[in-house]
């Protein structure tokens, strides 16, 4: 278990599926915004590495995000496209929607920041997300992460394109 101050991230557990299924992967519109892929529908007792996490592909690491007080499942957090060569990964998180707006999306990148660059040796962690994601843009840039530019109309989502922005953060520059 990785601690922050209001979370934890540990593996995903067999009872944590079902629930991420029906609030966070069946919501289309938070699926489309999220995922940077089309929505389709998970079976129940489906193997898809976003739900069950894939321990045997060493560039993704998939977290199950606990409130630290209890123990509550409360969302997901992974590094994913993690590159040893140049040392960098990027970072995804997704809450469920009762628990949004209680700091926990700027614990979880802070735990993902530990884990990035101490437990991994990391140099630079990436975020993406859509222009209009301020609470993940806020997010971010709490942690230290610098607006690096504007992927114009990168994104489709629910019959229109929209901007990502990038944000990158260095090693060096982060404060723990
Ligand atoms: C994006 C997400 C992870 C942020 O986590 P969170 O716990 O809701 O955010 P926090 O409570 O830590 O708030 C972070 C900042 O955003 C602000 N904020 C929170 N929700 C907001 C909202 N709906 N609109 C505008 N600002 C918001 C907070 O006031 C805070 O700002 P501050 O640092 O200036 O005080 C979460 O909202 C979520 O899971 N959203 C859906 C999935 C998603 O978008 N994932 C990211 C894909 S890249």
């Amino acid at each position: 278990m990785l601690r922050g101050e209001k979370v934890g991230l540990r593996a995903r557990h067999d009872e944590d599926v079902p629930v991420l299924l029906a609030e966070l992967y069946d919501d289309v519109v938070n699926s489309a915004r999220a995922e940077g892929r089309p929505w389709r529908p998970l079976s129940p007792g489906s193997k898809d590495p976003r739900l069950v996490g894939d321990d045997t592909n060493p560039a993704h690491v998939s977290f199950s995000v606990v409130e630290s007080a209890g123990g509550t499942l409360v969302g997901t957090a992974t590094l994913w496209g993690i590159d040893t060569h140049n040392r960098t990964a990027h970072i995804g998180l997704g809450l469920l929607p009762s628990t949004r707006g209680k700091g926990y999306g700027t614990d979880v990148v802070a735990v993902l920041c530990h884990y990035g660059f101490v437990v991994r040796g990391l140099q630079r962690l990436q975020i993406e997300t859509l222009a209009d994601n301020t609470a993940m843009l806020r997010a971010a840039e709490r942690n230290g992460f610098v607006r690096e530019g504007v992927l114009r109309s990168s994104a489709w989502v629910m019959g229109g394109f929209l901007d990502q922005v990038l944000l990158g953060l260095l090693a060096e520059e982060w404060k723990a």
